[in-house]
């Protein structure tokens, strides 16, 4: 029964609002939001977009023991695979003309990536060529 009211009373509600005609005079409600100054009944360009380079040469480190910054686009990385190490582990690096990731990334073997380092932009990030265009920087 309590059931039976409830679909009742949903089915009215649900009437009562379809008759309603959109206010069309609407006043811009201002609000500060993430998308900025920009009123809500406005549609604001979009920000830019990142662009990076398919294939960049290395960029200078800012800082000793920086880990450097990517010179390329984003590849992939997740639990199951890793893209990065497809042209960046010791035994693939020569021929894919990259530098290999450093001993320090590896065990004891040589070969084996460190698991604490199996998420690369977790520390390496990629560089935009369009970068001050995104985010003034004086650094
Ligand atoms: C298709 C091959 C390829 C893949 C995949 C790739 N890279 Fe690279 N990477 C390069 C090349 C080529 C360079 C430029 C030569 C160099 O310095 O190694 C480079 C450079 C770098 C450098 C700069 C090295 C330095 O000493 O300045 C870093 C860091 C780097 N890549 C990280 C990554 C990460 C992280 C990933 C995965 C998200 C990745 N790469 C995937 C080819 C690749
Ligand atoms: C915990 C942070 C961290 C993670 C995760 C990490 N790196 Fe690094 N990486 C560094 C630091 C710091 C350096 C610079 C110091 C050094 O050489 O050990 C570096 C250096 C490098 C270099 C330059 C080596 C050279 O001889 O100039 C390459 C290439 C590189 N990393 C690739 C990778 C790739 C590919 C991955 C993922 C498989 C990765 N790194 C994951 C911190 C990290």
């Amino acid at each position: 029964m309590k059931k039976l009211i409830c679909v009742a009373m949903l089915a009215l509600g649900l009437s009562a609002c379809s008759g309603q005609a959109p206010l069309s005079d609407a006043q811009p409600v201002n609000v500060k939001s993430l998308a900025g100054d920009s009123k809500i009944s406005e549609v604001r360009p979009a920000d830019i977009m990142p662009e990076y380079p398919n294939r960049g040469k290395s960029l200078e480190r800012t800082f000793a023991d920086q880990p450097p910054l990517v010179p390329h686009k984003d590849y992939a990385i997740s639990i199951k695979k890793n893209t990065c190490i497809n042209c960046h582990s010791p035994a693939k690096a020569k021929r894919m003309r990259t530098t290999s990731v450093p001993a320090s990334h590896l065990e004891a073997d040589g070969q084996t990536l460190k698991g604490e380092n199996y998420f690369c932009t977790q520390c390496h990030v990629p560089q935009a060529s369009n970068k001050q265009a995104i985010v003034d920087n004086s650094f």
